[in-house]
């Protein structure tokens, strides 16, 4: 199993391209299930969760390639499996947003029932009832969510009761071929879903309110195929402005509409950062400043995104004072704060909020990642600390981080791989 090795106490200095978004690019690649004839999907990142995708959908029955400029081919048309296997589905919960398109194709779906993760519960219980709601007949039977709407899906009017991301997408992809008009409210804003409704409309959808709390799908008979580029990833971008500042540097982030990162660059400049952007880059810069220590409490969109925490909890720990960051989204996703304490962070938790004493350094530790975000934030606190840090199981990192170690040695980062 690969670790990584980090040998802080070099400032980041330099520039990277965003690279597509992982979570858009998910339910878009789930959406390709919707179309006839093929879609050619750009900017879709080389990640684990992405190749696990594939498989997904080439399990039931799709045509994939990748090219080697990074583009994906995905053509649905011979699709006619409709069951997700737990093999697959156990290694990435995403894989749940393949339920509302195959049973809007093919009127039945089997999707092995996403298990609990490091990160809390996460239940689907919202993603079903969204989908009863235009009728389907669902059940869940030997582990798997067994799906039915043999006459086709029919539009409702669908509150949701709490705000989620995969349970938006699910439901307005489902909605796109539903018989009539759907009408889904207190729906979640993320650019992630803008993206993923952009790409339904190119393919012949007709949805309106994408960004506000409300989705006003017309189902269409059929959507096609078609050429779409895939937004790039803030949380990715906001990772690496935020390890620009933990260690006093600067990197300029390019290829990023800058507004897609909200309250992320507005934290960084609490921290004390000089942040700069121009139409498709931002850059953060620290000039060799300590960071002054910043409050987070983490929403669904526009709040501060619960995928940054952990990395402005790293932040935190070298940071100048006293800060409280509360995790609202998850439970148990705090869980970044013990090894951190083993590299001589000072973090008490209490309930949801983690209690971070800003110490001037850290100490380099071996250390475990529990889950994506959390790798990420301990690379950040691996580049700040003196001495060598020692991160196993970053399986974690490789789901949604392209390249982490080259783009960051690229930055003066002393970070290497290590098979063992
Ligand atoms: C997506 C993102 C993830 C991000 C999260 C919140 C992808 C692939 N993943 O995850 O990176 O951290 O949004 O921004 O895009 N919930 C229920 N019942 C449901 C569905 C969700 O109770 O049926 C709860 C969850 O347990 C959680 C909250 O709602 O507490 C938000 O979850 P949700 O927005 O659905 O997150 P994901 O779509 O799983």
């Amino acid at each position: 199993m690969d670790s990584l090795i980090v040998r802080g106490g070099h400032r980041l200095d330099g520039t990277l391209r965003a690279s597509g978004s992982k979570n858009a690019a998910l339910p878009i690649m789930a959406a390709t299930l919707l179309a006839q004839g093929a879609c050619h999907l750009e900017r879709i990142p080389v990640l684990r969760d992405i190749a696990t995708m594939l498989t997904l959908l080439s399990s039931l029955g799709a045509t994939v390639s990748r090219a080697a400029d990074g583009a994906v081919r995905i053509e649905c048309d011979q699709a006619c499996e409709v069951t997700a296997p737990y093999d697959l589905v156990k290694t990435m919960r995403a894989s749940i947003l393949v339920l509302g398109p195959l049973l809007a194709r093919h009127g039945k779906a089997a999707v092995s029932f996403p298990g609990g993760c490091a990160i809390g519960s996460r239940p689907v219980d919202l993603h079903i009832q969204a989908l009863e709601a235009m009728g389907a007949a669902i059940s869940v039977e030997g582990g798997y969510i067994l799906a039915e709407a043999p006459h086709g899906l029919v539009g409702t009017d669908f509150t949701f009761d709490i705000t989620t991301v995969g349970g938006t997408e699910n439901a307005v992809m489902a909605a796109s071929l539903a018989n009539g008009t759907t009408v889904l409210r207190n729906v979640a804003r993320e650019p992630e879903i803008i993206d993923l409704v952009q790409f339904l409309r190119s393919m012949g959808a007709d949805i309106a309110g994408e960004g506000t709390e409300m989705l006003t799908i017309r189902g269409v008979p059929c959507l096609t195929g078609g050429t779409y580029s895939v937004m790039p990833d803030r949380i990715e971008v906001g990772t690496y402005l935020v390890a620009a500042a933990a260690t006093g540097g600067r990197v300029r982030m390019t290829d990023i509409d800058p507004s897609v990162l909200g309250v992320i660059t507005d934290k960084l400049r609490s921290a004390g950062a000089s942040v700069r952007e121009g139409e498709q880059w931002v850059e953060c810069e620290m000039d060799g400043k300590r960071p002054q220590a910043v409050d987070v409490t983490t929403e669904p969109f526009p709040g501060f995104p619960t995928d940054m925490q952990a990395q402005f909890t790293a932040l935190n720990a070298i940071a100048q004072g006293e800060a409280r960051v509360t995790e609202t989204v998850f439970e148990n996703r705090l869980m970044q704060a013990h090894e951190m304490r083993r590299m001589g962070a000072h973090i008490v938790i209490e309930g949801n909020t983690a209690i971070i004493s800003g110490q001037p350094s850290l100490q380099g530790a071996p250390v475990m990642a529990s889950d994506l975000r959390a790798s990420a934030s301990l690379v950040i606190a691996g580049l700040v600390a003196s001495g060598e840090t020692r991160i196993d199981r970053i399986y974690h990192i490789d789901r949604g981080y392209e390249n982490i170690e080259g783009n960051l040695q690229s930055l003066g980062a002393d970070i290497q791989r290590v098979s063992g």
